[in-house]
């Protein structure tokens, strides 16, 4: 059996619902906790659950950061702090840049083989700054890391559900999403809805809007409380067993993909992507097909309406600037 140790980098939400849910996982059998405040907590109240995995907390102190990391395979990273109405995601930059940037120092040292999954905004820059930190320690590996985007696909395939008058079939609805994991960097592929469904502009217009947006209509809802944190256990609870499925060996060339913001290497396939995307990106969530060591193969997007091609010239242009700074903000680090 595969010896898998997930650690969760903060117990505080999404990381709380998110440590309940891959408590319930079979193929966890070690699931460390790590946060601020509160990690011993929540890891003894999660422990008494009767799954398999053995559950523990840490805190700054002592070392914890280290402990909690050590011989993990597989790493989340929810940290950092949520919006506010009016903010947008890189309004969180300034704030949680540089919690990304120090854990990504302790996966360096201490995990530097794990799959790592960034959910901590603003993505679209998170995953550039554990990019740089690993590359500067020598230990990158573009197929091992993953900005989280899933949500994105689970919410298009609920408002298209119900947009066709089916939401009780949201299950089967099936949406590619590309690009980032912000407003317009979000491109839902609206062309290639399984099953097939047709759209008149209007409807297209508010779909797209409802899909890049979806973020926002939560911290308007929550009115100052925070931003998605259930919704995003779910989908970074559903990425992380994918991941794990994939690494166990469960996964098949026919299995459907995985849409992940990854760095677009030459070594999976990326380069033929990139180089059909209207300008030059290093980053772009994209359809991915998992095995043992991570991104097996990068996927092309397929055909796009002209509109969709439109929403993806604007994505790239927005996404460089995101991933630029995240670039920088390393490079100006000490
Ligand atoms: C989301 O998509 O809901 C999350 O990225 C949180 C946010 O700030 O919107």
């Amino acid at each position: 059996m595969t010896k898998n140790h997930a650690r969760i980098a903060t117990a505080h939400e999404p990381g709380q619902p998110l440590s309940l849910l891959l408590k319930q996982s079979t193929l966890i059998t070690d699931l460390a906790l790590y946060d601020v405040v509160n990690a011993p907590g929540v890891a003894a109240d999660i422990s008494h659950i009767n799954t398999p995995s053995v559950v523990n907390g840490y805190l700054p102190a002592d070392g914890g950061l280290e402990k909690a990391l050590k011989g993990s395979d597989i790493i989340v990273i929810p940290a950092g702090v949520p919006r506010k109405p009016g903010m947008t995601r890189d309004d969180l930059f300034n704030i949680n840049a540089s919690i990304v940037r120090d854990i990504a120092v302790g996966i360096a040292a201490h995990a530097p083989k794990a799959f790592v999954l960034v959910i901590s905004n603003p993505v679209n820059s998170t995953v550039p700054i554990v990019a740089e930190v690993l590359k500067k320690k020598g230990v990158f590996d573009p197929k091992r890391l993953f900005g989280v985007t899933t949500l994105d696909v689970v919410r298009a395939s609920t408002f298209v559900s119900e947009a066709a008058g089916k939401p009780t079939e949201s299950l089967q609805y099936r949406i590619p999403v590309v690009g980032g994991h912000s407003g317009a960097t979000i491109v839902p592929i609206l062309s290639q809805t399984q099953p097939k469904s047709e759209f008149d502009q209007a409807t297209q217009d508010k779909l797209v809007n409802r899909i890049q947006f979806g973020g926002d209509e939560v911290v308007k809802a929550k009115d100052g409380a925070g931003s998605a944190t259930l919704s995003m256990a779910f989908a970074g609870a559903r990425f992380a067993s994918a991941v794990l499925e994939a690494a166990a060996g469960k996964t098949t060339s026919s299995s459907a993909p995985e849409y992940t913001y990854v760095h677009l290497s030459a070594e999976a396939g990326g380069k033929d992507v990139a180089s059909k995307l209207p300008g030059q990106v290093d980053y772009f969530s994209v359809p991915v097909i998992l095995g043992k060591d991570g991104v097996e193969k990068i996927l092309p997007l397929g055909n796009l309406s002209k509109y969709e091609e439109g929403l993806l010239e604007t994505a790239v242009k927005d996404l460089n600037g995101n991933i630029s700074k995240g670039v920088s903000f390393v490079e100006s680090s000490k």
